[in-house]
């Protein structure tokens, strides 16, 4: 499939043969980067910075004005139409008649979605609150790749604000697809990893978590500082029978993968929120643990700005690769322009990737019933929730699972009906428990989901005798 006219908004709208072909052509460019000005001539590049930003905008800038394109830019939301209070979708439209690509940064969750199916040009997602980063994840894999030729079988520390980082929630997935054998959770106090991230890799990527494994973590958390670890993913590449095994010890060993560390995102954290007060227990990186036993070729990484985790000292040790994870920027997103503009294209043969599955989730659209319960996600602001309709993919059956199409919060309802109760008998029209046998007996497409028990009943809705189900 040609990338030409695609949108990027999460890591996953890229195959690893895509992502793969990507690192070429962005080497290609690293190489001769005051060549490629005949590409891009005559397009133009919407830059829409609606958070801070320093790396990703000028890099994506630079990126543009490399390959002879033009950038227009708002960056300020204060000063365009959305203090207005225009919707995404209206501005989404009207920049897209302006250029011929959209690189946005967004403080809600699946912003980057509501416009890429409005722009009617390519999208990019620069940032979509703390749900993706997928630009970032490019730059972090690209790095790896550079030093240690794959990501397959290597193993890597994720430290920091698990909760809250957009790079890290997009990092995980594409290390989970493209076969790094475990990723350690390694979080601050109150910013774990969140369980719609947990239940995506396990569901979609089949591979398995264990969580708060104890012992069998505990010579990591020996060499990061004697914290715990709170789960571990192991990819399904990786043979996990004996990380499985219980009382079976875990050989944890990061020599040859990465640590990757990120700040507390505290513009989303607040002042109370979890894990603003415990700074003390905060991950910190720095020469004292760089010369633990078993870390002395493992990769330190961040995607910056930096604050307290990541200490200056270590700036010179050649494991520190933040700022060559920074100057790839600008070849990577070179590359990624040019294809979803067309300029240039990479060949694939028919996607091969043995571990993504081709998950073909129903999508069951909630009006007037569930709504996404996540309240930074772009479905439940006031000016989109005029139009935007929530929609989520059923996930699983048992229990039933609903991720949100726009922020990918995860959703478990507990009341379903279908809509062709009737037969004509009004008697028929009932409500039944999502764990009783009726979630597999209504087809798909006649699903009724309900959030509450209320909301069944003020839809004229009467329990059956499945409304409560003893498991
Ligand atoms: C990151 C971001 O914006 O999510 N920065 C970046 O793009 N390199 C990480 C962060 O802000 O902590």
């Amino acid at each position: 499939m040609s990338q030409a006219n695609r949108s990027l908004v999460t890591i996953d709208d890229l195959s690893n043969r895509e992502i793969e072909a990507l690192f070429c052509l962005a080497d290609e460019m690293s190489g001769s980067m005051s060549d490629q000005s005949g590409l891009c001539q005559g397009k133009i590049m919407a830059s829409l910075f609606f958070e801070p930003s320093t790396r990703t905008r000028l890099s994506f800038e630079a990126a543009m004005l490399r390959l002879g394109g033009q950038v227009i830019s708002a960056a300020d939301m204060g000063a365009t139409s959305l203090a207005k209070g225009e919707s995404i979708a209206d501005m989404a439209r009207v920049v897209g008649s302006y250029a011929d690509i959209i690189v946005i940064r967004h403080p809600w969750e699946g912003a980057a979605r509501v416009v890429a199916d409005y722009a009617g040009v390519p999208v990019i997602n620069a940032g979509d609150g703390s749900h993706e980063h997928p630009t970032q994840t490019l730059c972090d894999l690209y790095t790896i790749t550079k030093e240690r030729q794959t990501i397959r079988g290597l193993k890597i520390a994720l430290c920091g604000d698990l909760k809250y980082g957009r790079t890290i929630h997009s990092l995980t997935y594409a290390l989970a697809r493209l076969g790094a054998a475990r990723i350690y959770f390694f979080s601050g106090p109150g910013v774990e990893m969140p369980a719609h991230v947990l239940g995506k890799l396990t569901q979609d990527y089949g591979g398995k978590l264990i969580k708060g494994p104890g012992d069998d973590t505990q010579s990591l958390a020996e060499t990061l500082g004697g914290q715990s670890v709170d789960a571990i993913y192991v990819t399904p590449t990786d043979s996990h029978q004996l990380a499985l095994m219980p009382g079976v010890q875990i050989k944890v060993d990061i020599r040859d993968g990465a640590i990757y560390v990120t700040r507390l995102q505290k513009e989303r954290v607040g002042d109370t929120g979890p894990g603003a007060a415990s700074k003390k227990d905060y991950p910190v990186i720095d020469a004292r643990l760089l010369r633990r036993k078993g870390l002395e070729r493992t990769l330190v990484m961040h995607p910056l700005p930096r604050i307290d985790e990541l200490a200056y000292e270590i700036d010179a040790d050649p494991r520190s690769m933040y700022f060559e994870q920074a100057a790839r920027g600008v070849p990577v997103r070179m590359a990624l322009i040019a294809l979803l503009l067309g300029a240039k294209e990479l060949i694939i043969p028919q996607e091969e990737d043995s571990l993504v599955q081709k998950l073909d989730y129903h999508v069951y659209e909630g009006d007037p019933g569930v709504k996404c319960a996540n309240r930074l996600c772009v479905s439940n602001q006031e000016t989109e929730a005029r139009y935007i309709k929530p929609k989520f993919k059923i996930v699983s059956l048992d229990p039933l699972t609903l991720r949100c199409i726009y922020c990918e919060h995860e959703l478990h309802p507990q009341y379903i009906a279908s809509s062709d109760w009737h037969e004509g008998k009004l008697e028929n029209k009932k409500y039944h428990s999502a764990e009783s046998h009726w979630i597999r007996k209504i087809k798909p497409e006649n699903l009724i989901i309900f959030d509450s028990e209320n909301e069944a009943q003020a839809r004229g809705f009467k329990p059956s005798k499945y409304v409560t189900v003893d498991r």
